[in-house]
Protein backbone atom coordinates (compact mmCIF):
# COMPACT_ATOMS: atom_id res chain seq x y z
CA UNK A 1 0.00 0.00 0.00
CA UNK A 2 1.31 3.24 -0.85
CA UNK A 3 0.28 5.62 1.78
CA UNK A 4 1.89 8.75 2.59
CA UNK A 5 4.40 9.30 5.40
CA UNK A 6 3.09 11.25 7.96
CA UNK A 7 6.61 13.09 8.10
CA UNK A 8 5.32 14.78 4.25
CA UNK A 9 1.74 15.44 4.62
CA UNK A 10 0.51 19.05 4.85
CA UNK A 11 -0.99 20.07 8.17
CA UNK A 12 -4.55 19.99 7.04
CA UNK A 13 -4.39 16.40 5.65
CA UNK A 14 -2.29 15.81 9.24
CA UNK A 15 -5.00 16.87 11.16
CA UNK A 16 -7.58 14.92 9.00
CA UNK A 17 -5.20 11.86 9.65
CA UNK A 18 -5.64 12.85 13.32
CA UNK A 19 -9.60 13.23 13.25
CA UNK A 20 -9.85 9.95 11.13
CA UNK A 21 -7.89 7.63 13.62
CA UNK A 22 -9.69 9.28 16.31
CA UNK A 23 -12.51 7.81 14.65
CA UNK A 24 -11.22 4.49 13.80
CA UNK A 25 -9.97 4.70 17.66
CA UNK A 26 -13.39 5.21 18.84
CA UNK A 27 -14.91 2.46 16.42
CA UNK A 28 -12.14 0.06 18.19
CA UNK A 29 -12.94 1.27 21.68
CA UNK A 30 -16.54 0.27 21.02
CA UNK A 31 -15.76 -3.55 19.74
CA UNK A 32 -15.12 -4.47 23.50
CA UNK A 33 -11.84 -6.66 22.64
CA UNK A 34 -9.90 -8.82 25.22
CA UNK A 35 -7.25 -9.57 23.97
CA UNK A 36 -3.92 -10.81 24.77
CA UNK A 37 -0.51 -10.35 22.94
CA UNK A 38 2.09 -10.20 25.87
CA UNK A 39 3.59 -13.39 26.43
CA UNK A 40 5.09 -15.67 24.59
CA UNK A 41 3.80 -18.85 25.56
CA UNK A 42 2.31 -21.74 23.10
CA UNK A 43 -1.31 -21.95 22.76
CA UNK A 44 -3.33 -24.95 23.46
CA UNK A 45 -3.64 -26.47 19.97
CA UNK A 46 0.33 -26.21 20.17
CA UNK A 47 -0.03 -28.07 23.61
CA UNK A 48 -2.26 -30.91 22.26
CA UNK A 49 0.60 -31.95 20.22
CA UNK A 50 2.30 -33.26 23.15
CA UNK A 51 -0.71 -34.87 24.76
CA UNK A 52 0.64 -38.52 24.74
CA UNK A 53 3.09 -37.51 27.54
CA UNK A 54 -0.20 -37.92 29.45
CA UNK A 55 0.31 -41.65 28.97
CA UNK A 56 3.77 -42.06 29.28
CA UNK A 57 6.12 -43.47 30.08
CA UNK A 58 5.22 -46.77 29.38
CA UNK A 59 7.90 -48.36 31.55
CA UNK A 60 9.66 -47.84 34.90
CA UNK A 61 13.09 -48.01 33.60
CA UNK A 62 15.44 -46.12 31.46
CA UNK A 63 17.48 -47.38 29.39
CA UNK A 64 20.24 -48.37 31.54
CA UNK A 65 17.34 -50.26 33.61
CA UNK A 66 17.48 -47.39 36.92
CA UNK A 67 14.11 -47.55 38.35
CA UNK A 68 12.98 -43.79 37.32
CA UNK A 69 10.85 -43.36 40.17
CA UNK A 70 13.59 -43.65 42.48
CA UNK A 71 16.31 -41.23 43.72
CA UNK A 72 19.53 -40.53 41.61
CA UNK A 73 20.78 -39.91 38.34
CA UNK A 74 21.71 -36.21 39.16
CA UNK A 75 23.13 -35.83 35.41
CA UNK A 76 19.49 -36.78 34.06
CA UNK A 77 18.32 -39.37 31.80
CA UNK A 78 21.39 -40.50 29.54
CA UNK A 79 18.88 -41.29 26.82
CA UNK A 80 17.84 -37.98 26.72
CA UNK A 81 20.57 -36.32 27.32
CA UNK A 82 21.95 -38.11 23.81
CA UNK A 83 19.15 -36.90 22.32
CA UNK A 84 19.28 -32.66 22.79
CA UNK A 85 22.99 -33.13 23.03
CA UNK A 86 22.88 -34.39 19.05
CA UNK A 87 19.86 -31.44 18.95
CA UNK A 88 22.08 -28.59 20.44
CA UNK A 89 25.52 -30.08 18.64
CA UNK A 90 27.22 -30.76 21.92
CA UNK A 91 28.12 -34.14 23.56
CA UNK A 92 26.09 -36.08 26.11
CA UNK A 93 28.71 -35.62 28.46
CA UNK A 94 28.36 -32.12 28.50
CA UNK A 95 24.26 -32.04 29.24
CA UNK A 96 22.38 -31.94 32.09
CA UNK A 97 19.23 -32.25 32.15
CA UNK A 98 16.88 -30.95 34.80
CA UNK A 99 13.63 -29.68 35.81
CA UNK A 100 11.04 -28.03 34.02
CA UNK A 101 12.66 -24.74 33.62
CA UNK A 102 16.02 -23.12 32.06
CA UNK A 103 15.34 -19.71 33.71
CA UNK A 104 15.43 -21.83 36.85
CA UNK A 105 18.83 -23.28 36.24
CA UNK A 106 20.12 -19.51 35.06
CA UNK A 107 18.34 -18.00 38.37
CA UNK A 108 20.89 -21.03 40.45
CA UNK A 109 24.12 -20.58 38.30
CA UNK A 110 23.99 -16.87 39.10
CA UNK A 111 23.13 -17.55 42.70
CA UNK A 112 25.49 -19.73 42.88
CA UNK A 113 28.13 -17.42 41.27
CA UNK A 114 27.28 -14.81 43.91
CA UNK A 115 27.12 -16.70 46.75
CA UNK A 116 30.80 -19.38 45.98
CA UNK A 117 31.77 -18.35 42.43
CA UNK A 118 31.87 -20.31 39.61
CA UNK A 119 34.09 -22.92 38.59
CA UNK A 120 37.28 -20.61 37.86
CA UNK A 121 36.89 -17.34 39.90
CA UNK A 122 39.09 -16.28 42.85
CA UNK A 123 36.51 -15.41 45.11
CA UNK A 124 32.37 -15.65 45.15
CA UNK A 125 31.01 -12.43 42.95
CA UNK A 126 29.11 -11.40 45.96
CA UNK A 127 32.39 -10.41 47.51
CA UNK A 128 33.30 -8.07 44.66
CA UNK A 129 32.60 -5.05 45.41
CA UNK A 130 30.34 -4.46 42.32
CA UNK A 131 28.97 -7.04 39.85
CA UNK A 132 27.91 -6.21 36.10
CA UNK A 133 26.37 -8.05 33.03
CA UNK A 134 26.72 -6.71 29.63
CA UNK A 135 22.86 -7.13 27.74
CA UNK A 136 22.23 -6.92 24.48
CA UNK A 137 18.98 -4.77 23.88
CA UNK A 138 16.57 -5.28 23.42
CA UNK A 139 16.48 -8.13 25.09
CA UNK A 140 14.60 -10.85 27.62
CA UNK A 141 13.13 -8.91 30.30
CA UNK A 142 13.02 -11.66 32.64
CA UNK A 143 16.57 -12.32 32.24
CA UNK A 144 16.98 -8.47 33.62
CA UNK A 145 14.16 -8.96 36.50
CA UNK A 146 16.80 -11.62 37.78
CA UNK A 147 19.56 -9.77 37.28
CA UNK A 148 18.40 -6.67 39.33
CA UNK A 149 17.19 -9.03 41.92
CA UNK A 150 20.64 -9.84 42.57
CA UNK A 151 21.96 -6.55 42.46
CA UNK A 152 23.76 -6.89 39.56
CA UNK A 153 24.37 -4.03 37.10
CA UNK A 154 23.31 -4.07 33.04
CA UNK A 155 25.29 -2.71 30.55
CA UNK A 156 23.74 -2.44 27.48
CA UNK A 157 24.86 -3.18 23.60
CA UNK A 158 22.79 -2.76 20.30
CA UNK A 159 21.75 -6.32 19.35
CA UNK A 160 21.98 -6.58 15.60
CA UNK A 161 21.13 -8.98 12.81
CA UNK A 162 23.90 -11.33 13.41
CA UNK A 163 23.68 -11.18 16.99
CA UNK A 164 24.99 -8.72 19.87
CA UNK A 165 27.73 -5.61 19.04
CA UNK A 166 30.81 -7.98 19.86
CA UNK A 167 32.77 -4.99 19.08
CA UNK A 168 31.14 -2.72 21.86
CA UNK A 169 31.13 -5.87 24.27
CA UNK A 170 34.84 -6.33 23.25
CA UNK A 171 35.25 -2.57 24.83
CA UNK A 172 33.44 -3.27 27.76
CA UNK A 173 34.72 -6.05 28.55
CA UNK A 174 38.54 -5.23 28.06
CA UNK A 175 39.48 -3.27 31.29
CA UNK A 176 36.46 -3.77 33.66
CA UNK A 177 36.78 -6.82 35.88
CA UNK A 178 33.77 -6.20 37.51
CA UNK A 179 31.82 -7.23 34.02
CA UNK A 180 31.31 -10.96 34.97
CA UNK A 181 29.48 -11.94 32.12
CA UNK A 182 26.69 -11.43 29.48
CA UNK A 183 23.40 -12.69 27.88
CA UNK A 184 22.52 -14.09 24.95
CA UNK A 185 19.60 -15.63 22.94
CA UNK A 186 21.80 -16.94 20.09
CA UNK A 187 19.28 -18.46 17.79
CA UNK A 188 15.75 -16.19 17.22
CA UNK A 189 16.53 -14.15 20.00
CA UNK A 190 14.14 -12.98 22.19
CA UNK A 191 12.68 -10.17 21.26
CA UNK A 192 14.53 -9.76 17.35
CA UNK A 193 14.85 -13.12 16.21
CA UNK A 194 18.46 -11.90 15.56
CA UNK A 195 20.37 -15.20 14.93
CA UNK A 196 24.00 -14.85 16.30
CA UNK A 197 26.59 -15.85 13.84
CA UNK A 198 29.53 -18.11 14.08
CA UNK A 199 32.03 -14.99 13.44
CA UNK A 200 29.98 -12.69 16.26
CA UNK A 201 30.01 -16.45 18.88
CA UNK A 202 33.84 -16.37 17.73
CA UNK A 203 34.69 -12.67 18.78
CA UNK A 204 32.62 -13.34 21.95
CA UNK A 205 34.30 -17.04 23.00
CA UNK A 206 37.84 -15.88 22.13
CA UNK A 207 38.19 -11.41 23.40
CA UNK A 208 40.10 -11.00 26.20
CA UNK A 209 38.38 -9.91 29.57
CA UNK A 210 39.68 -8.11 32.74
CA UNK A 211 37.14 -11.17 34.79
CA UNK A 212 39.09 -13.81 34.17
CA UNK A 213 36.23 -15.80 35.41
CA UNK A 214 33.49 -14.16 32.94
CA UNK A 215 30.52 -16.16 32.07
CA UNK A 216 28.42 -16.16 28.57
CA UNK A 217 24.74 -17.16 29.62
CA UNK A 218 24.11 -18.77 26.02
CA UNK A 219 20.12 -18.40 26.22
CA UNK A 220 19.28 -21.11 23.05
CA UNK A 221 15.60 -21.15 24.47
CA UNK A 222 14.89 -21.14 20.49
CA UNK A 223 17.38 -23.11 19.15
CA UNK A 224 14.52 -25.60 17.67
CA UNK A 225 11.75 -22.94 16.99
CA UNK A 226 12.20 -22.28 13.39
CA UNK A 227 9.32 -20.58 11.55
CA UNK A 228 10.59 -21.39 7.67
CA UNK A 229 12.11 -24.70 6.61
CA UNK A 230 15.43 -22.72 6.42
CA UNK A 231 16.83 -23.59 9.83
CA UNK A 232 19.15 -21.87 11.35
CA UNK A 233 21.96 -23.74 13.26
CA UNK A 234 23.32 -21.91 15.99
CA UNK A 235 26.76 -21.31 16.51
CA UNK A 236 28.64 -23.61 17.66
CA UNK A 237 29.89 -21.70 21.21
CA UNK A 238 31.40 -24.55 23.52
CA UNK A 239 33.31 -25.42 20.88
CA UNK A 240 34.58 -21.87 20.17
CA UNK A 241 35.25 -20.94 23.43
CA UNK A 242 37.52 -24.50 24.12
CA UNK A 243 39.34 -23.43 20.96
CA UNK A 244 40.17 -20.47 22.10
CA UNK A 245 41.24 -21.65 25.53
CA UNK A 246 37.88 -20.52 27.62
CA UNK A 247 35.96 -23.66 28.14
CA UNK A 248 34.35 -22.66 30.72
CA UNK A 249 33.69 -19.30 29.26
CA UNK A 250 30.21 -20.15 27.89
CA UNK A 251 26.72 -22.12 29.96
CA UNK A 252 24.43 -23.22 27.34
CA UNK A 253 20.85 -23.21 28.33
CA UNK A 254 17.51 -24.65 26.57
CA UNK A 255 14.52 -26.45 27.61
CA UNK A 256 11.47 -28.34 25.75
CA UNK A 257 8.87 -25.79 27.05
CA UNK A 258 7.90 -24.90 23.84
CA UNK A 259 8.44 -28.22 22.57
CA UNK A 260 6.41 -29.98 25.16
CA UNK A 261 4.52 -28.26 27.71
CA UNK A 262 5.47 -24.70 29.17
CA UNK A 263 4.87 -26.12 32.18
CA UNK A 264 5.95 -30.01 32.34
CA UNK A 265 9.02 -29.78 30.00
CA UNK A 266 12.36 -30.52 30.72
CA UNK A 267 15.29 -27.99 30.86
CA UNK A 268 18.90 -28.33 29.91
CA UNK A 269 22.38 -27.10 30.41
CA UNK A 270 25.91 -27.88 28.34
CA UNK A 271 29.29 -26.71 29.29
CA UNK A 272 32.40 -27.77 29.48
CA UNK A 273 33.91 -30.56 32.21
CA UNK A 274 34.57 -27.84 34.62
CA UNK A 275 31.56 -26.22 34.84
CA UNK A 276 29.25 -29.33 34.75
CA UNK A 277 30.72 -30.47 37.97
CA UNK A 278 30.53 -27.00 39.17
CA UNK A 279 27.17 -27.24 38.31
CA UNK A 280 26.41 -30.91 40.02
CA UNK A 281 28.50 -30.33 42.72
CA UNK A 282 25.97 -26.96 43.68
CA UNK A 283 22.88 -29.02 42.61
CA UNK A 284 23.75 -32.34 44.72
CA UNK A 285 23.45 -30.28 48.18
CA UNK A 286 19.56 -29.60 47.29
CA UNK A 287 18.44 -32.39 45.26
CA UNK A 288 18.97 -36.34 45.19
CA UNK A 289 18.08 -36.43 41.52
CA UNK A 290 15.65 -34.96 38.65
CA UNK A 291 11.97 -35.89 37.98
CA UNK A 292 13.34 -38.75 36.11
CA UNK A 293 9.61 -39.66 35.45
CA UNK A 294 9.23 -36.83 33.21
CA UNK A 295 12.46 -37.13 31.65
CA UNK A 296 11.77 -40.91 30.27
CA UNK A 297 8.28 -39.63 29.01
CA UNK A 298 9.63 -37.35 27.05
CA UNK A 299 12.21 -39.49 25.62
CA UNK A 300 9.72 -42.03 25.20
CA UNK A 301 7.04 -39.55 23.23
CA UNK A 302 10.30 -38.22 20.73
CA UNK A 303 12.13 -41.09 20.69
CA UNK A 304 14.77 -39.19 18.98
CA UNK A 305 16.39 -36.13 17.99
CA UNK A 306 14.69 -36.39 14.29
CA UNK A 307 11.47 -37.16 16.06
CA UNK A 308 12.10 -33.49 18.39
CA UNK A 309 12.43 -32.36 15.01
CA UNK A 310 9.54 -33.55 13.13
CA UNK A 311 7.84 -32.54 16.13
CA UNK A 312 8.90 -29.29 15.92
CA UNK A 313 7.47 -28.84 12.18
CA UNK A 314 3.76 -29.58 14.13
CA UNK A 315 4.35 -26.01 16.21
CA UNK A 316 5.44 -24.34 13.17
CA UNK A 317 2.55 -25.27 11.15
CA UNK A 318 0.48 -24.12 14.06
CA UNK A 319 2.18 -20.72 14.41
CA UNK A 320 3.60 -19.60 11.54
CA UNK A 321 0.68 -18.14 9.87
CA UNK A 322 -0.07 -16.26 13.21
CA UNK A 323 3.32 -14.77 12.21
CA UNK A 324 2.19 -14.15 8.65
CA UNK A 325 -0.73 -12.01 9.90
CA UNK A 326 1.17 -10.26 11.92
CA UNK A 327 3.14 -8.98 9.09
CA UNK A 328 0.10 -8.39 6.55
CA UNK A 329 -1.76 -6.10 8.81
CA UNK A 330 1.14 -4.36 9.62
CA UNK A 331 2.47 -3.70 6.17
CA UNK A 332 -1.42 -3.07 5.12
CA UNK A 333 -2.05 -1.03 7.62
CA UNK A 334 1.35 0.85 8.42
CA UNK A 335 3.31 0.20 5.18
CA UNK A 336 4.45 3.70 3.62
CA UNK A 337 3.46 6.13 6.51
CA UNK A 338 7.05 6.33 8.03
CA UNK A 339 5.64 5.23 11.64
CA UNK A 340 6.63 1.81 12.11
CA UNK A 341 9.54 -1.13 11.47
CA UNK A 342 9.05 -4.47 12.49
CA UNK A 343 10.98 -7.67 12.03
CA UNK A 344 9.81 -11.30 10.11
CA UNK A 345 11.46 -13.34 12.27
CA UNK A 346 12.62 -16.91 11.19
CA UNK A 347 11.94 -18.22 13.99
CA UNK A 348 11.40 -17.93 17.72
CA UNK A 349 7.96 -16.71 19.35
CA UNK A 350 8.15 -12.81 19.11
CA UNK A 351 7.97 -10.06 16.42
CA UNK A 352 9.93 -6.41 17.59
CA UNK A 353 8.04 -3.82 16.65
CA UNK A 354 9.40 -0.26 16.92
CA UNK A 355 6.95 2.87 16.73
CA UNK A 356 7.79 6.89 16.53
CA UNK A 357 10.21 7.31 19.04
CA UNK A 358 8.47 8.24 22.17
CA UNK A 359 4.84 6.98 21.61
CA UNK A 360 5.51 3.08 22.36
CA UNK A 361 3.79 3.74 25.87
CA UNK A 362 1.31 5.36 24.28
CA UNK A 363 0.51 2.95 21.93
CA UNK A 364 0.55 0.46 24.63
CA UNK A 365 -1.96 2.49 26.78
CA UNK A 366 -4.39 3.10 23.96
CA UNK A 367 -4.33 -0.58 23.33
CA UNK A 368 -5.19 -1.18 26.86
CA UNK A 369 -7.84 1.03 26.60
CA UNK A 370 -9.26 -0.53 23.55
CA UNK A 371 -8.91 -4.12 25.55
CA UNK A 372 -6.15 -5.31 24.01
CA UNK A 373 -3.09 -6.02 26.10
CA UNK A 374 0.46 -5.55 24.97
CA UNK A 375 4.11 -6.31 26.89
CA UNK A 376 5.11 -2.97 28.93
CA UNK A 377 6.63 -0.67 26.72
CA UNK A 378 10.40 -1.03 27.31
CA UNK A 379 10.20 -4.45 29.22
CA UNK A 380 12.87 -5.41 26.27
CA UNK A 381 15.19 -3.32 28.44
CA UNK A 382 17.15 -3.51 31.65
CA UNK A 383 14.90 -1.58 34.72
CA UNK A 384 12.18 -1.13 31.79
CA UNK A 385 13.94 1.77 30.30
CA UNK A 386 13.75 1.64 26.93
CA UNK A 387 15.62 5.24 26.07
CA UNK A 388 13.70 6.10 22.86
CA UNK A 389 9.99 5.20 24.27
CA UNK A 390 10.09 2.94 20.91
CA UNK A 391 10.04 -0.46 21.22
CA UNK A 392 6.95 -2.68 21.74
CA UNK A 393 7.38 -6.27 21.71
CA UNK A 394 4.32 -8.36 20.29
CA UNK A 395 3.86 -12.47 21.26
CA UNK A 396 1.72 -13.25 18.48
CA UNK A 397 1.16 -17.71 19.43
CA UNK A 398 -0.96 -18.05 21.73
CA UNK A 399 -4.03 -16.17 20.04
CA UNK A 400 -6.69 -17.95 17.79
CA UNK A 401 -5.51 -16.72 14.37
CA UNK A 402 -8.54 -14.54 14.15
CA UNK A 403 -7.57 -12.86 17.41
CA UNK A 404 -4.32 -12.43 16.10
CA UNK A 405 -5.71 -10.22 13.26
CA UNK A 406 -8.29 -8.45 15.64
CA UNK A 407 -5.56 -7.54 17.79
CA UNK A 408 -3.12 -6.66 15.30
CA UNK A 409 -5.32 -4.47 13.57
CA UNK A 410 -5.95 -2.64 17.21
CA UNK A 411 -2.58 -2.03 17.16
CA UNK A 412 -2.33 -0.27 14.03
CA UNK A 413 -5.15 2.20 14.69
CA UNK A 414 -2.93 2.29 17.92
CA UNK A 415 0.37 3.50 16.52
CA UNK A 416 -0.78 5.32 13.68
CA UNK A 417 -3.29 7.69 15.98
CA UNK A 418 0.00 7.74 18.79
CA UNK A 419 1.96 8.93 15.68
CA UNK A 420 -0.48 11.30 14.32
CA UNK A 421 -1.02 13.21 17.92
CA UNK A 422 2.58 13.81 18.09
CA UNK A 423 3.15 14.44 14.38
CA UNK A 424 0.43 17.18 15.31
CA UNK A 425 1.91 18.21 18.23
CA UNK A 426 5.19 19.04 17.19
C1 LIG B 1 14.87 -16.30 25.94
C2 LIG B 1 14.10 -17.15 26.90
N1 LIG B 1 14.75 -17.90 27.79
C3 LIG B 1 14.09 -18.67 28.69
C4 LIG B 1 12.71 -18.69 28.70
C5 LIG B 1 12.02 -19.54 29.72
O1 LIG B 1 12.47 -20.85 29.61
P1 LIG B 1 11.96 -21.99 30.57
O2 LIG B 1 10.53 -22.22 30.29
O3 LIG B 1 12.82 -23.17 30.17
O4 LIG B 1 12.22 -21.58 31.99
C6 LIG B 1 11.99 -17.92 27.79
C7 LIG B 1 10.52 -17.91 27.82
O5 LIG B 1 9.87 -17.09 27.25
C8 LIG B 1 12.70 -17.13 26.87
O6 LIG B 1 12.07 -16.36 25.97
Amino acid sequence: MNATALADLSADDLAALLEEQRAAYDDLKARGLKLDLTRGKPSSQQLDLADDLLRLPTSTKDASGTDVRNYGGLQGLQELREMFAELLWVDADQVVAGGNSSLSMMRDCLVWMMLFGAVDSERPWGREEKVRFVCPVPGYDRHFTLLESLGIEMLTVPMREDGPDAEAVAALVADDPSIKGMWIVPTYANPTGAICSQEVAARLAAMPTAAPDFKIFWDNAYALHHLTADEAKSADILTLASAAGHPDRPIMFASTSKISYAGAGVAFIAASAGNVSWYLAHLGTGSIGPDKVNQLRHAEFFGSAQGVRDHMVKHREIIAPKFAEVDRVLSERLGGRGVATWNTPTGGYFVNLDVVPGTASRVVALAKEAGIALTPAGSSFPYKRDPDDTNIRLAPTMPPLEEVTAAMEGVATCVLLAAAEKAAAA
